[in-house]
């Protein structure tokens, strides 16, 4: 992907971008969020930020966030199921970081179910540590969350802003 690592795009998610948006959140996650819960985040909550990847103009990943006064509290993050393994879930995470951090953040969180080793090895690579467990977090299966944290240190550059 590297190659083409100049044609991603990175843009704030709009009401558009739903419909794109939810098919790959079908596919990504066992409670999907519905067009209302993103149509709310966009709209409502002054805190959400929401990036979207596109790729040749198609929409290929997403992810948000809550910044709340110096902390980011990540909601999602998904790559539509064909575009996965091939670095691009490294990159958005790296973009939102930034983002994170352009908005005042200096530490970043997240919960990710504790079955879902490729999103904490993802997330370890960043810079996440474990930092306890919500019990019974997802209502499916009644499964825990592994809480993650990590510091959003200025000088932990991304491999985009190294080519820059
Ligand atoms: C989690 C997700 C965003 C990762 O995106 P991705 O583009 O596949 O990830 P990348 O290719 O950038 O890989 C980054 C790291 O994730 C881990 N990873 C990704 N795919 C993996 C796999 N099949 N097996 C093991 N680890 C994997 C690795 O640590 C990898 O680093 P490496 O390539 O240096 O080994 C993607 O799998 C996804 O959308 N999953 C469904 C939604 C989801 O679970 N979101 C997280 C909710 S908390």
């Amino acid at each position: 992907m590297n190659e083409h690592a100049d044609k991603l795009v990175y843009r704030a998610m709009t009401v558009h971008d739903i419909p794109a948006i939810l098919a790959i959140e079908e596919e990504a996650f066992t409670i999907a969020w519905s067009e209302e819960a993103f149509r709310n985040e966009l709209i409502n909550n002054m805190f959400a930020r929401y990036v979207v990847m596109e790729y040749r103009s198609e929409l290929i990943g997403y992810g948000g966030m809550w910044i709340i006064v110096d902390e980011a509290h990540v909601t999602n993050i998904a790559i539509r199921s064909d575009c996965r393994g091939i670095g691009l879930g490294s990159r958005l995470l790296d973009r939102l970081r930034l983002t994170a951090m352009e908005y005042g953040a200096v530490r970043m969180t997240l919960e990710v179910r504790v079955s879902n080793e490729h999103a904490q090895s993802l997330y370890r690579k960043h810079g996440f540590q474990p930092a306890g467990i919500r019990k019974g977090y997802y209502s499916d299966n009644n499964e825990d969350a592994l809480i993650m944290w990590a510091e959003l240190a200025r000088e932990q550059q991304s491999e985009e802003e190294q080519q820059q």
